[in-house]
């Protein structure tokens, strides 16, 4: 399919839609950071023709309507926190930024909702709530900069989807422009709603490809009295990895989260944000374990009785973290896990495979084996509770970059072969963009694939929304 170019007359009339200081054309440089998100290959950045930044629902509605009508694409964008090239111009046309929808429109404390437009900052929206002893359950480690939206548009996971689930589960409704421009609104402040399909949550992860959203209204829980984190410290990968499904069944008890980093991931994070390594020893890996609950008192016990299962489980350490800014430092080398290998290489591919929580022990030997046969580096982290792992692919430094780029897909094939006979999948929070759409039939069927593109053939007819993203049509 080919797309009509941005015109002088179209800008023109983006600029009468948003006014002209909202609108930014011909200038390389001001454009370039809308170019790419935080996926490390330069392979998936491309520029836009125009960068249109609208403030309110009507506006995104007429550039959409202007885009349908000239046959332009329109790519929707947050923060560009993105790991998968979500929120990246693939065709070009109109990059439409949410920046400037940044508003808490409302904390409905009686229902326990909030309504927000999707530029709000993720981790302010948690502090604003928090200050009302309300809990917004999402955290993904990107919440200091991600905003709300692309963590609706990719369902963002996070730290603590083993007790409180993922972002969708706490979006009850959406107001958003459809495709063709219509203003529409999903769901509602409602905790229940059968009134025809589930809209709602067919938008949730639908990663800007059949809509762009104007307005959210979250969820809200209680926010916890207590919380609690625990490191603890293993010789190796294996050890640390083979008790997290304990925790959960010989234990009986739902930790918010249990995070996991290997050494390499904890040495080059360390040294990225200047954190002292000793405190780490000679471990091979590490867990994080949080608990949360109402009573301080029961939270500690249950982590100490976690600290317990894991020592006699062949830990060589656990600490509880004692205070908020102990919290902060031991969760302070997790969050950056992903920036630091960035900076230390774009050669590289950041994973994001998933399987059922007792399958993790058997991915352990399937990184190895693969890092071994193609000689690639393969370090991994992330949220070992929920089966969610964030294996890297690495070129080794003497490698050749010919050698590399042969190699590479075939060690993703095979890892997503292995995860796919795991019961697992390719992605389990950061979304398939363009980094992923090639290997999307190695784990569904073709009758799935064609489920998904009569969706977007059917709400999107001239395939202007964010195209060239989870599928070709
Ligand atoms: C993390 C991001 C990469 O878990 O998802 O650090
Ligand atoms: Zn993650």
């Amino acid at each position: 399919m080919s797309y009509r170019e941005v015109t002088p007359e179209i800008l023109q009339e983006l600029r009468e839609i948003v006014g002209p200081e909202n609108v930014i054309a011909g200038d390389a440089e001001k454009m370039e950071p809308y170019s790419h998100d935080e996926v490390a290959e330069k392979e998936y950045a491309a520029m836009p023709e125009a960068v249109v930044k609208p403030a309110a629902a009507e506006e995104v509605s007429r550039i959409v309507k202007l885009a349908n009508r000239e046959g332009i694409p329109v790519t929707p964008r947050g923060a560009g926190s993105g790991l998968s090239g979500g929120a990246v111009p693939a065709m070009g046309g109109i990059l439409l930024s949410v920046e400037r929808m940044n508003r808490i429109l409302e904390i409905d404390r009686e229902n326990l909702v909030a309504v927000l437009e999707p530029g709000v900052i993720t981790n302010e929206f948690n502090s604003r709530v928090e200050k009302e002893g309300l809990f917004f359950a999402g955290y993904p480690m990107s919440l200091e900069m991600c905003y709300i939206g692309g963590n609706v548009a990719e369902n963002a996971g996070g730290g603590r989807a083993i007790k409180y689930g993922v972002t969708g589960r706490y979006v009850l409704g959406l107001e958003m422009v459809l495709p063709t421009g219509e203003i529409v609104a999903f769901g509602g402040k409602r905790v229940k709603d059968v009134t025809g399909y589930n809209m709602t949550q067919l938008m949730v992860g639908s990663e800007g490809t059949l809509g762009i959203f104007t307005k959210i209204i979250l969820k809200l829980l209680p926010l916890p009295k207590a919380k609690i984190d625990m490191m603890v410290l293993f010789e190796d990968v294996q050890a640390a990895i083979d008790v997290v499904p304990q925790i959960m069944t010989a234990m009986r008890l739902t930790p918010t989260g249990i995070e996991f980093m290997d050494r390499l991931s904890l040495e080059t994070c360390c040294e990225y944000i200047g954190q002292d390594k000793a405190k780490y020893k000679n471990a091979g890996a590490f867990l994080i374990i949080e608990l949360d609950g109402n009573d301080a008192d029961t939270v500690r016990n249950e982590c100490l009785d976690i600290g317990d299962l894991c020592l006699e489980n062949g830990a060589l350490d656990a600490f509880v973290a004692e205070g908020p800014s102990d919290q902060e430092k031991i969760w302070s080398v997790r969050k950056h896990a992903a920036e630091a290998f960035k900076a230390i290489s774009p050669q590289q591919s950041l994973e994001d495979i998933v399987v059922p929580v007792s399958s993790i022990p058997r991915l352990m030997p399937v990184l190895e084996e693969l890092s071994q046969k193609y000689n690639v580096l393969i370090p991994c982290y992330g949220h070992a509770g929920d089966g969610n792992l964030h294996a890297t692919v690495i070129k080794r430094p003497e490698d050749t970059e010919e050698r590399w780029k042969e190699t590479l897909p075939r060690v993703l094939e095979e890892l997503y072969v292995s995860v796919k006979e795991l019961s697992g999948t390719i992605s389990g929070e950061h979304g398939i963009g363009h980094k992923r759409k090639k290997y999307l039939p190695l784990v569904l069927s073709e009758a799935e694939m064609e489920a998904m593109k009569s969706i977007k053939r059917a709400l999107d007819p001239n395939n202007i929304l964010n195209p060239g993203k989870m599928f070709d049509l």
